[in-house]
């Protein structure tokens, strides 16, 4: 009989992508993917460490799963990725009934390792790091659509002193150019137009002498490839080459710059490797070599040591560069890393709630002030097809990545896939809404 499997993500793209890599592998090994756990004899939660909450959320939900190991005695349940990789022994302490415990670099034995965990009377611990898995050549099953991720880089090897990514990824490690340009071939004949490259400092991305800039380059030639744009960039990468690509026709008009503080002090402490100075200066070159880039950050508060006067310099930051939007996080101490083991968690949590409440709303009024400047500008729309939320109402990206809505309205109304121009008559803080230029 042939055997179903089920796959939860959470966390970042990497992750999603790295769903798409385990279904592949899954499917090729005979298996059918099913949507839900009702249905499924393999059950795969693929997991995230990088802040407290995360994991928290992932305890509750194997705890609703024990009624499914109960329900489906002969079912397998997985715990793969990032937390996996992290508490490897201690999840199956805590959680008994997991049959099966995968690290991010063992995901190549999970076939094999579904058909021995059964006869096993104990749950299988696989975590082993590597320094060179990449995955390449595998099937991917990219779910389908118009936009699709390729992983062309695994392992952080920054160590920023808060970041439990370099443990439980490993050392920086980067796909072969002509892998990468192969699958993104593979994925325009499928009818992907748009990809997004992903790696954990992408831009760090070098490999038998190709630079990430090479890269852009290389893919802007794919014909049929409408838009490039990549996930997450690390500051200093930006030398005059990669600024110089980012002006590219077909590279997004927008980039995601982790920024993390303001404050000198904090990026000192944090192992960041670059002042505020420094990162405005990146910014700088990087708005004059492209007028329009829109940019988006990740930033953290209260992290260790973090005074009041360095929270400023971080709500200052917010206010001179004006991002688009921005991912705030609170400092969430993670063991293992130098922060947890040399630097006090002393930011009481309701300084640091209250920080990230302040941080949230002066961000939210800068986000629409910068949505609502695109009121009367013609943008280039990808259009992703009908609204779910509104049939009447059709859905899209701009370059700048903002979702676009317009009325479906006329006889031929624009298909999935198509570059459309559309002028912005109103905008919310994260929404714009347009009218279809003809
Ligand atoms: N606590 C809070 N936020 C964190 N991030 C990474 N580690 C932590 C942590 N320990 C944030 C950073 C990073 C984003 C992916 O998650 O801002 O850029
Ligand atoms: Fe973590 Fe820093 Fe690496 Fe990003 S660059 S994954 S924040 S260690």
């Amino acid at each position: 009989m042939i055997k179903r499997a089920y796959i939860e993500t959470y966390g970042c793209q990497m992750n999603e992508a790295d769903s798409e890599l385990l279904s592949g592998l899954l499917q090729q090994a005979g298996y059918e993917m099913t949507g839900q756990d009702a249905d499924a004899d393999v059950v795969i939660l693929n997991t995230c460490a990088i802040r407290e909450r995360a994991e928290e959320r992932i305890y509750g939900r194997l705890g609703w799963l024990k009624t499914w190991k109960a329900e489906h005695p002969d079912g397998i349940l997985v715990v793969a990725g990032c937390m996996a990789q992290r508490l490897k022994g201690e999840l199956t302490q805590k959680t008994p009934y997991l049959d099966l415990v995968l690290g991010p670099d063992s995901y190549r034995q999970l076939p094999e390792l579904l058909t021995s965990v059964l006869s096993k009377r104990h749950p299988v611990v696989e975590t082993c790091l590597s320094k060179t898995e990449l995955y390449e050549g595998l099937p991917v099953d990219h779910k389908p659509g118009i936009s699709g991720w390729i992983s062309i880089q695994r392992g952080c090897n920054k160590f920023c002193s808060y970041c439990i990514v370099p443990y439980v990824r490993g050392r920086e490690r980067s796909v072969k150019p002509q892998e990468i340009l192969s699958q993104a071939q593979r994925m325009v004949e499928q009818g992907f137009k748009e990809i997004t490259l992903l790696g954990q400092t992408v831009s760090s991305y070098c490999c038998d002498g190709v630079r990430f800039s090479d890269l852009l380059y290389q893919l802007n030639e794919l014909p049929g490839l409408l838009r490039i744009r990549f996930m997450s960039p690390y500051p200093t990468d930006f030398d005059e080459s990669l600024c110089k690509a980012m002006a590219l026709p077909k590279v997004a008009r927008h980039l995601h710059l982790p920024l993390q503080s303001g404050s000198d002090r904090m990026l000192k402490a944090m192992n960041r490797q670059y002042t505020y100075g420094e990162y405005r200066e990146i910014v700088d070159r990087l708005r004059a070599s492209v007028p329009d880039l829109a940019l988006t950050t990740d930033v953290i508060a209260g992290f260790s040591g973090e005074t009041d006067e360095d929270f400023e310099q971080t709500l200052q930051a917010l206010r001179e560069i004006r991002f688009e939007s921005a991912f705030m996080f609170r400092y969430s101490e993670r063991d293992g890393t130098v922060a947890s083991r040399k630097m006090p968690d002393d930011v009481p949590d309701a300084v640091k709630g209250e920080r990230l409440e302040r941080m949230i709303a002066l961000q939210e009024a800068i986000s629409k002030e910068q949505f609502e400047k695109m009121v009367g500008r013609t943008l280039e729309v990808l259009v992703d097809g009908e609204s779910r939320r509104d049939p009447g109402q059709i859905i899209g990206r701009s370059s700048c990545f903002k979702t676009v809505l317009f009325e479906n309205a006329g006889e031929n109304p624009p298909k999935q896939g198509a570059l459309v121009q559309a002028r912005i008559v109103k905008a919310t803080s994260h929404t714009l809404f347009g009218e279809l230029i003809s």
